[in-house]
Formats: C-alpha cells, sequence, structure tokens
C-alpha cells in the first residue's frame, strides 16, 4: 500500500460532485492513507457530514469557529498534520476563494496555513469552468504550485457536455498516489530525465530545431516516479503537462540544458538522456532579426554543443547514465558505437523515419543495449514502453551498484 501513513486532508466544496467524495475516501483508505475531511457550508448542502464520518472514522471538521474543534484539531493542527491537502471537488467559487487567498472558512484558512502540496479536482458546469474568471484563477493557482487534477469532459449533472466533470475517485486516488507515494522498486532513488528538443535561436524570430515531441522523455519521468522514483524532469520547450509529482525545469537551448543536468547530476542516481540535443548552435545568435538582404543565399556559421550525455557520464559521482539513440539504419552497430564511446551504461535505441514509430508517434519500440547484453522492448504506446525501460534500468542500476 503506497499510501501507509500518509495523512492527507480532503476539502469538499459544495458541488454534486460531493456526491462522489465518499468513495474518494474510501479509496484513499484502501491505498494504506489516514484521511481528516473538512467541508465547506456548500457541501453539507449535497452530502451529510455522517457520511464522511463514517467513511473516514474521523469527525468531519466544518468550522473555523468552534472552541471545541479547535481543543480537538484547529486549522493550525490540520495544516501541520497533513501531508497533502485535496479539494475534491473544488467549485469556481473554492478555486476564486484560494486564487485571491481568502480565509473565510476553515478550508480556505488551512491551505493557506499549510506548507504541504495542495491540489484541487475542480469540478462545475463547463461554462463556469471555461469563464475567463475562472481560468485566470487556474493560472494564479497553477503559478503558485497547486497541483490541478483534471476536470475531465463529458456528460454533466446539468444536462449538458464539455469540460468540468469530477475526475473518477479511483483516477484521483492513482494521482495522489503518484505525488505522495513512497512504495516501488525506485524508492529512495534519484532520477534526472532530460526531453524534447533544444531550440537554438538565429536572432529573435528564428531557430534550429528539431522534431521531438517530448513524448518518450515525459512518459520515462512518469514511469520512474511510478516505481517511487524522486523525478526531476529538464524539458526542452514542449507542450505537455507535466506528469503529477515530477519537478519540472524548462530550458530552451542546449546549453541551458547542460546547465540545468550538470546542476543535478552529481546528486542524482540515474540520469536518462532522452532529449534530443542540437549538436550545433549558430556561431552567432543576433540581437535583431536578420534582415534578407539583396544576396540568393547566407550561409549561418555554426559552433558544437555540448555533449550533455558524455559529460554526465565523465564525470564525478556520474549517476547511472542512459542514453537514446535514433538511428535511421544499422541500428544497433551505432548504437552500440555510442555506448562506449560515450562510456554510458545502457542505450536505448531506435529506428527513425519508418511510420507509426519514433519521432511524433504516440508507439515506438527500442533496442537496450549495456556492455554484457540487449533487449528488445516491442512496439508499444510510449507510456508502456517508458515502464519496460525504467524497469530494465532499475534491474541494471541495481546490479552495477552491488558489482
Ligand atoms: N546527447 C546529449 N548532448 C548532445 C547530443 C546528444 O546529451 N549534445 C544525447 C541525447 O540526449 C541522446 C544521445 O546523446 O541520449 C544521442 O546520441 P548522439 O550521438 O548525439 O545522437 P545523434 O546526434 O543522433 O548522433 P549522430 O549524429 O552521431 O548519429
Amino acid at each position: 500500500m503506497s499510501l501507509e501513513g500518509r495523512r492527507i486532508v480532503l476539502g469538499v466544496s459544495g458541488g454534486i460532485a460531493a456526491y462522489k467524495a465518499p468513495d474518494l475516501v474510501r479509496r484513499l483508505r484502501d491505498a494504506g492513507a489516514s484521511v481528516r475531511v473538512v467541508m465547506t457550508r456548500g457541501a453539507e448542502s449535497f452530502v451529510s457530514p455522517m457520511t464522511f464520518q463514517a467513511v473516514s472514522g474521523h469527525p468531519v471538521h466544518d468550522t473555523l469557529w468552534s472552541a471545541e474543534a479547535e481543543a480537538a484539531m484547529g486549522h493550525i493542527d490540520l495544516a501541520r498534520w497533513a501531508d497533502l491537502v485535496l479539494v475534491a471537488p473544488a467549485t469556481a467559487n473554492v478555486m476564486a476563494r484560494l486564487a485571491h487567498g481568502l480565509a473565510d472558512d476553515l478550508l480556505t484558512t488551512l491551505i493557506l496555513a499549510t506548507e504541504s502540496p495542495v491540489c484541487i479536482a475542480p469540478a462545475m458546469n463547463h461554462q463556469m469552468w471555461l469563464h475567463p474568471a475562472t481560468q485566470g484563477n487556474l493560472t494564479v493557482l497553477e503559478d503558485r504550485g497547486v497541483a490541478i487534477m483534471g476536470p475531465g469532459a463529458g456528460d454533466q449533472a446539468c444536462g449538458e457536455t464539455g469540460p468540468g466533470r469530477m475526475l473518477e475517485p479511483q483516477d484521483l486516488a492513482d494521482r495522489v498516489q503518484l505525488l505522495l507515494g513512497r512504495a516501488g522498486t525506485l524508492a529512495g532513488v534519484k532520477v534526472l530525465v532530460t526531453a524534447g528538443p533544444t531550440l537554438e535561436d538565429l536572432d529573435p524570430v528564428r531557430f534550429l530545431g528539431n522534431r521531438s515531441s517530448g513524448k518518450m522523455g515525459f512518459a520515462v519521468a512518469e514511469a520512474a516516479r511510478r516505481l517511487g522514483a524522486e523525478v526531476t524532469l529538464v524539458a526542452g520547450p514542449v507542450s505537455l503537462d507535466t506528469p503529477a509529482g515530477v519537478e519540472r525545469v524548462n530550458v530552451r537551448s542546449a546549453q541551458e540544458m547542460y546547465a540545468a543536468v550538470m546542476q543535478r547530476a552529481a546528486d542524482s542516481d540515474i540520469y536518462v538522456g532522452a532529449a534530443a540535443v542540437a549538436d550545433f548552435r549558430p556561431k552567432l545568435a543576433s540581437e535583431e532579426k536578420i534582415k534578407k538582404g539583396t544576396e540568393d543565399f547566407q550561409t549561418i556559421e555554426l559552433v558544437r554543443n555540448p555533449d550533455i550525455l558524455a559529460a554526465v557520464a565523465g564525470s564525478e559521482n556520474a549517476p547511472f547514465t542512459v542514453g537514446f539513440a535514433a538511428e535511421t539504419s544499422d541500428v544497433e552497430q551505432y548504437a552500440r558505437g555510442k555506448l562506449d564511446k560515450k562510456k554510458i551504461d545502457m542505450i536505448a535505441a531506435n529506428r527513425v523515419g519508418v511510420d507509426h514509430q519514433g519521432f511524433d508517434c504516440g508507439d515506438n519500440a527500442l533496442t537496450v543495449l549495456w556492455n554484457e547484453g540487449r533487449q528488445d522492448l516491442a512496439l508499444q504506446p510510449k507510456s508502456s514502453l517508458a515502464g519496460a525501460l525504467m524497469q530494465l534500468v532499475e534491474e541494471r542500476f541495481r546490479t552495477a551498484r552491488d558489482e
């Protein structure tokens, strides 16, 4: 049970989805968590506190102003007790109150007082969700580090269809496990992953880039997190959501990625370089937009970027280092060459330039090579492929550490 010993304050606010919150309490408890429920006044119009008391095994907290409640566990105690505060459902009103830092009831007050992670599962009519006021509040909360879970899209209680449905209790419980879980074969292991392309600026409006979508690296980060690792993801410019429980560092160029990685490499146990790093950058990046002029052609002078993977593998206290190789032919031969040349522990090679595989696709297949062996991972969605790869990495990492 990956939430064994973890303490969760579940804030329930007044939306119709509150009827699903008792089931959420049960699923969190099934995973081993202790749950205390805090209800807003509105929530009590939908579900009775007695229901939550029964499923959580503790009295419900619903007021700031009761001497009795303060004597038992007041807002500061609850704020300190929680390893995580989850608001599910989070109505448009509660999101607005949180965005503005109001402290006008127990739930909002304890959220201001807690140092623990806060996540919300929005649930509301789709027009309310799409309203600029709600979207603005969402941005404020995201920027402040609140984890946003959902909402899903589909049929709504009001009879309309669109985004605004609270995620299902099991889905929420799974996400909480990703955020807080410490079980798994990589528990206590620090994993540093790079993903996406790097963009090398020519001038303020142009750059050299490549077709990497970042999907494989993001899937690797998520897979490592699922195995219980503490994961940092250094990402080039991609439009992908950060996997739950993963710390993300955004970079643009190869040099920025190099700096972000080298700062963290010595403190990491495993490094997975899934980024498609540009090998070269323009020698000069013009501060002004380059004009076409009258010439028929222009020459761009390029200089070599640092090889991040080789630098990590060659550094002091180097982590267990895993590289990727994208090849159009002689995949295994080239990949083994890179394994030896860059002195890395493992390389995951794939064929690019074939349909339905590799760059820009949801699916991929890999041939994983290390000094004494190899393993083929069949064509499958990148998410499950990343899980299989990380399991293999974990085995080799343990073997290398025990040697
Ligand atoms: N890599 C890196 N830093 C670079 C270039 C690549 O860390 N400047 C890493 C990638 O993240 C990937 C692996 O190295 O893990 C890819 O190997 P590489 O030899 O760079 O591949 P290609 O650029 O495809 O090499 P070649 O052009 O020689 O085929």
